[in-house]
């Protein structure tokens, strides 16, 4: 087959590239904390409120609706997915104001959270009379419907539900706390020891909606101590068995008194992070002393600012810090007078829906705190595999997370190379720009420089703005290895069917499948360097055959490689690997592996073969 007539235009390379980050929501500027914080890639929330304790219903007031809708990207219901608005008489429920928040937020593109299934407190009235005759057994079949009830009804507007909430006691002294009385714990119970009713509770939210994201969420945790390390026994139980958890909630309800320090929270994300679970601040205010309007001194609200800041930044700085959320939309929602007399002013909005400093304090950490490259989240676009890069292979880095709200694309420089500054975003290799695909925050895709053949390991920075107020990561070591070959998938899942086409240039599918002795066009990266060597980010033109040549199988059967190299018209980076259908194979989708020297494409790409 004549390679020529095998052209693939870049653009569809580029098509299929865009199509993986779609949903990202265009936001321009960075005047608001929404738009600061979609530059980080981190949802930036508040608690919200209907009108589920009756009028005024606060979505309905225009300053109220304007801020949550302009400065958040998430919302968390304060009270309308407790059980005392959600299960007002046993077994009927109520969904109107939970309904109203989810319908607000969908309408203003935002996320929520949910909160909460299982707590001690804010219980219908009937709740308690009924469980001072009730057996655990009625008690286990009432959590489990309620659970399931609830977490059914919001299945997939949801994204993370707080499960339990509170379930710790406060240590007293050192020792270690507790479990906490509740009707669910002990007061009957629903028929568990220890954290058993816990782990029940994650279990039948996992059940009703396997997608949300279930957190345990509690106070006074933030920092080491003894209730941070029994929730922390609890976790390294839970995932040790399998219990389906995915994160713990710092509540944040804070004072401006050094509780929590910047290390002492950090040191507590880490330890979650090595058991492979997620962090959310989730109802962060700092409570100031207040005089008889409500207001709090200049210099308590500086102070305040401060601790806003570094408490945004110890998230940005912790990957596995994924959400920031405030409990009130501004001073006049606030639950703190209310529940702490003497005290207020606790939010970044004032009683006239104004910044307050800890607004900038917040704003100051999204725009300057330096992003972080973590080596392990360097993998290659096609796989998504990481460990090791290979010269002129495509990568997508994860987590560094500064740049553009929105997709930013190639560019072609005045050499018709692809740029290496893209919306303000570089990746060093060894000092060097590479040449980037698109760039995104918290997900760039760049083309892993051919000088760094030969070499042992490469040496990755990310930077945004540079020169100009830059912001600079930390620098990743990463290994090199000379091929990591990889197949695009046609669903940007990195499996399934693969980025193929047939000879006639049309795409390989179920319904347009190839034949024996047909050739077929794969399309991938990883492929180390090309005979004559290859510019950075030029587009191939033309046919540079890789340097060590592929094996290939279809169906576990070897099949003849009729091309390996650069894929005409497409950037140097991306590769072409033509092969003809072996006979015999049954009729349905086979695997295909290609193989350069040790390694090997990803399991699970698929051609579709007639
Ligand atoms: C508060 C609400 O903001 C108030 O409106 C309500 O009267 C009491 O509860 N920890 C939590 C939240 O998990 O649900 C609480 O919210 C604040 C403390």
């Amino acid at each position: 087959m004549e390679n020529s007539t095998l052209r693939q235009n870049q653009w569809q390379l580029i098509a299929w590239m865009a199509v993986w980050l779609a949903g990202a929501p265009p936001l321009a500027g960075q005047t608001t904390l929404r738009a600061a914080a979609a530059a980080r890639a981190i949802p930036i929330g508040a608690a919200a409120s209907a009108d589920e304790y009756g009028p005024p219903d606060l979505l309905k007031v225009t300053a109220y609706a304007n801020l949550l809708s302009g400065e958040y990207s998430m919302l968390e219901p304060g009270n309308a997915m407790k059980w005392d608005v959600t299960e007002p008489s046993i077994g009927a429920f109520n969904f109107q104001p939970g309904d109203e928040l989810v319908a607000f937020a969908q309408a203003n593109g935002m996320r929520v959270r949910g909160h909460n299934l299982c707590w001690h407190t804010q219980l219908p009235a009937w709740l308690q009379p009924y469980a001072n005759t009730a057996t655990p057994a009625q008690m286990a079949a009432l959590l489990q419907t309620h659970i399931n009830t609830v977490v059914t009804h919001f299945q997939g507007q949801v994204f993370a539900w707080d499960v339990v909430n509170e379930a710790f006691a406060d240590p007293s002294g050192e020792a270690a706390p507790g479990l906490r009385d509740s009707i669910w714990y002990d007061q009957p119970g629903i028929g568990q020891t220890g954290t058993g009713y816990i782990e029940q509770a994650f279990r039948w939210a996992h059940a009703a909606d396997p997608a949300a994201l279930l957190f345990y969420n509690d106070y006074g945790i933030e920092g080491p101590g003894p209730k941070f390390d029994a929730v922390l026994g609890m976790v390294q139980d839970f995932v040790s068995r399998g219990v389906p958890i995915n994160g713990v909630g710092f509540e944040m309800h804070i004072m401006t008194n050094g509780y929590p320090s910047a290390a002492g929270l950090a040191q507590n994300m880490q330890q979650l992070a090595a058991l492979g679970i997620q962090a959310h601040i989730t109802e962060m205010d700092v409570r100031l002393p207040v005089d008889s309007s409500g207001d709090a001194s200049a210099a308590d609200l500086q102070t305040q600012a401060q601790v806003y800041q570094t408490i945004m930044t110890v998230c940005l700085q912790q990957p596995n810090c994924t959400a920031f959320q405030v409990w009130g939309v501004s001073y006049n929602d606030s639950w703190i007078p209310s529940f702490f007399p003497g005290y207020g002013a606790a939010l970044p909005f004032d009683w006239n829906y104004q910044p307050t400093p800890a607004f900038g304090g917040l704003m100051s950490a999204l725009q300057t705190t330096a992003p972080t490259l973590n080596a392990n989240n360097v993998v290659s676009a096609a796989s998504y595999q990481g460990g090791t890069v290979a010269p002129g292979e495509i990568v997508t880095i994860f987590g560094a997370n500064y740049g553009p709200a929105s997709l930013v694309t190639y560019q072609l420089d005045a050499s018709g190379r692809f740029a290496t500054s893209l919306a303000g975003v570089e990746v060093l290799f060894d000092g060097a720009p590479a040449p980037l695909v698109y760039a995104l925050a918290g997900q760039v895709s760049a083309i892993v420089p051919f000088e760094v053949a030969g070499k042992q390991q490469t040496v990755i920075e990310y930077q945004y703005n540079p020169g100009n107020g830059a912001v600079v990561s930390n620098t990743a070591a990463v290994a090199v290895a000379g091929a990591v070959p990889a197949i695009f998938s046609l669903n940007q899942s990195g499996s399934g069917p693969g980025a193929i086409l047939n000879s006639d240039n049309t795409v390989n599918s179920a319904s347009n499948p190839v034949a024996a002795g047909g050739v077929i066009q794969i399309f991938g990266t990883g492929g180390g360097t090309l005979a004559g060597g290859a510019t950075d980010g030029a587009v191939a033109p033309a046919a540079a055959l890789l340097t060590t040549a592929p094996t290939a199988t279809i169906g576990g059967v070897p099949a003849v490689v009729d091309y390996a190299g650069a894929a005409p018209d497409l950037v140097n980076g991306a590769i072409q690997v033509n092969l003809t259908i072996p006979q015999g194979l049954a009729p349905g989708p086979q695997p295909v592996v290609i193989t350069i020297g040790s390694a090997s494409s990803q399991k699970g790409i698929t051609v579709a073969v007639k």
